[in-house]
């Protein structure tokens, strides 16, 4: 067995590998002066079973690229077999033609990978469950959800707590997250107005006087969350928690959560968080 990591998740593989007692695998990549991407092995992988690691994080067709070309140069140096390790999957957001004339790009990188070279896809809470079946190769979908419901059972009294998903889409996964806290769940009715702004209204459930936790798969804009921080409180909530596997927390989203009433955000380290995006209130919880 031999890892590697591209260049977005070279923290976890690093620290997967040393709790298998391994060593990392070297990969050489490179930019030709015309901006082509170079990726050299620098390991022997004849007849290994390989895993290479490479969240989509910005900047995302950049990585993508790199992690397409490195199972492209596996594949030519007689890998055995390759497993793309993709903790944070970010085109499962494209998964559907909502508009005329649009791709539906989750699919269009599953065909991609599984072209560079892929024979497995390893990764974690994708957008929706049914993106799995994007992949014409086997996919593991892990789920961060059993590390979350301890961090939670290990730090707040679950007894006045209820889990929130913030539209009718994340009512399944609140729901699973609820079932194993043993906590009712409620929902709020949201609707996206454009990429970084959402409207929301009602609230289906109980949750005045309650401490609630919004649990959702990732937070990207953080508009989401801040506007259901603001239904939440609205309807009486006394404290509001966030949870979410992957903390891509891009654009406007470390001002908007700083000023956002909420008690604390968990995230996991399937996105790799630099120093500045790490709030006081923020958990990073590891998958590793
Ligand atoms: C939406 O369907 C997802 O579950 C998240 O709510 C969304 O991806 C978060 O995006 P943002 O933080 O930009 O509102």
């Amino acid at each position: 067995l031999q890892i590697f990591a591209c260049s977005a998740s070279r923290d976890l593989a690093c620290d997967i590998s040393q709790r298998l007692g391994m060593r990392l695998g070297q990969l050489d990549i490179s930019r030709f002066s015309n901006d082509n991407l170079r990726v050299q092995i620098q390991d022997n992988v004849r007849e290994r079973d390989v895993f290479v690691f490479q969240s989509f994080t910005e900047p995302v067709s950049e990585h993508i690229m790199e992690l397409l070309i490195t199972l492209d140069a596996l594949r030519s140096a007689s890998a055995q077999r390759i497993t793309a390790v993709i903790p944070y999957y970010s085109y499962a957001r494209s998964d559907k033609k909502d508009a005329p004339r649009i791709s539906i790009t989750g699919r269009l990188i599953a065909d991609l990978l599984h072209t560079a070279g892929a024979d497995r896809v390893l990764t974690m809470d994708l957008h929706a469950d049914q993106v799995h079946g994007f992949f014409s190769v086997p996919v593991d979908h892990l789920t961060a959800v059993t590390l979350i419901v301890e961090h939670f059972r290990n730090r707040y009294d679950l007894s006045n707590m209820v889990a929130v998903a913030t539209d009718a889409g994340g009512a399944k996964r609140a729901g699973r997250f609820s079932e194993k806290l043993g906590i009712p769940m409620a929902i709020i009715d949201k609707r996206r107005v454009s990429d970084t702004t959402v409207k929301q209204g009602y609230v289906v459930g109980e949750v005045a006087g309650r401490d609630v936790v919004i649990f959702e798969d990732e937070i990207a804009t953080g508009g989401t969350l801040v506007s259901s921080v603001d239904t939440l409180k609205a309807a009486g909530a006394k404290s509001v928690h966030a949870a979410a596997t992957h903390g891509v927390l891009c654009g406007p989203a470390i001002e908007r959560l700083r000023n956002a009433a909420l008690d604390s955000i968990v995230v996991t380290n399937t996105v790799n968080l630099p120093a500045e995006k790490r709030l006081d209130k923020l958990t990073v919880l590891n998958v590793a």
